[in-house]
């Protein structure tokens, strides 16, 4: 058993084991990746403030994100393909969340079916939805992820139509991998991961296959999203899927001030500021870095989470300390389900709640939900991008 003491150390395990396409989609940013470098380096903008001779005997983490108790404020984001990056990958990142006591949320381009993580796991969990233009089949999936019970909806905002990643087209991203002289060389070396991926039937989209009506390519992500996802996705269309919904709803995608008070006026129960791990508009401002303004907007008035960039505790707690209420975790989680499967999910888990956990004591604080913008030096240079008004 290799020795674990960071997300990094997950991360190098991962990209040995997992076939190089699938390391790659996980590990892109669209275009010049600015954005998906920034959401992480931007962090570097927070300094802590350390505190001395405070008591630190019995600390918690717990809180609530949309009135549910979390062990952390941390949960699993929805990665699409996560059942490539291990077989079987949503079934265990989920346990390893239950076991953990956080949230997991199911993407809709997931591997493994809302049906397949229900039946594995005990708890309720949170799934995404990406909206389609076959009408049918977004009431379709609304109705499984009640059926099965998920606690909450989490709905995408931002991709309508799909950013580019240029090693997903220079690979032939597919699910299951199309076999061409490349992808088998590459594959041959990643022999544990074609053993289990052998083992499993789980190997294409399960929510899509077998569910969807009239789709030609469905192996292929950006050909898939080009020819179903709805691009007329507006405020309407969204206040009539909460309805058509009925339970918690979770925005996701949201990185601008004015989009937060849409958000707030269509009466969702949290929003997350999140640029989709720089994934889609490259040059668009980090996470970390908007979602102070946003707070101030409108925190008093829907729970802000946020996601993109995170790869330690220290960076929850800076998120939390900003005001956030929550923040997601994907590519943190993915380095160790590809790394070693739930043990390496709930490691990566375990990594963060310790560096978190630490982090709140010397900033002199033994209540995660007691932590704010106090603990936090901010670089001037933090404010920097303003709009042009
Ligand atoms: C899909 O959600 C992606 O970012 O690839």
């Amino acid at each position: 058993m290799p020795h674990i003491t960071e997300i990094e150390d997950l991360k190098r395990i991962y990209k040995r084991r997992v076939p190089k396409m699938f390391y790659d989609y996980c590990e892109s940013g669209a275009w010049t990746e600015q954005t998906f470098r920034e959401n992480s380096s931007d962090f570097d903008l927070l300094r802590l403030r350390q505190r001395v001779a405070v008591d630190m005997e019995g600390r918690s983490t717990a809180t609530k994100m949309i009135g549910e108790d979390v062990s952390m404020p941390v949960a699993l984001a929805p990665v699409g393909m996560t059942g490539m990056q291990h077989a079987d990958g949503e079934i265990l990142a989920a346990k390893a969340a239950e076991k953990k006591g956080v949230p997991f949320t199911l993407s809709t381009m997931s591997i493994c079916s809302l049906e397949d993580v229900a039946r594995e796991t005990s708890k309720p969990f949170w799934f995404q939805l990406y909206v389609m233009r076959d009408q049918d089949f977004v009431a379709n999936m609304i109705a499984r992820a009640k059926d099965v019970g998920c606690s909450a909806l989490v709905l995408t905002l931002d991709l309508q139509i799909l950013g580019q990643r240029h090693k997903d087209i220079k690979n032939g991203l597919s699910a299951p991998p199309k076999l061409t002289p490349k992808s088998i060389a590459n594959l041959a070396t990643k022999w544990s991961w074609g053993l289990d991926m052998l083992k499993t039937p789980r190997r294409q989209f399960g929510n899509i296959v077998g569910h969807a009506k009239g789709v030609t390519d469905v192996a292929n992500l950006s050909a898939w999203t080009a020819e179903q996802f709805d691009p007329r996705l507006d405020w309407d269309k969204v206040a009539k899927l909460k309805e058509q919904w009925g339970g918690k709803l979770i925005l996701k995608g949201i990185l601008d001030v004015e989009d937060a008070k849409m958000a707030l006026k269509i009466g969702a129960d949290a929003i997350i500021v999140s640029n989709h791990g720089g994934r889609q508009l490259d040059g668009a401002l980090s996470s970390i870095r908007i979602l102070p303004e946003i707070i101030d907007a409108v925190g008093d008035q829907v729970e802000v989470h946020m996601d993109g960039g995170i790869r330690s505790g220290q960076d929850v707690l800076k998120a939390i300390a900003l005001g956030a209420k929550g923040t997601y975790i994907g590519r943190a989680f993915i380095y160790g389900l590809g790394a070693m499967g739930q043990k390496g999910v709930e490691t990566a888990l375990d990594v963060i709640h310790k560096e978190m956990d630490f982090t709140m004591a010397l900033c002199g604080h033994k209540n995660i939900e007691d932590v704010d913008r106090d603990i936090l030096l901010i670089d001037d240079d933090f404010y920097r991008w303003r709009r042009n008004t």
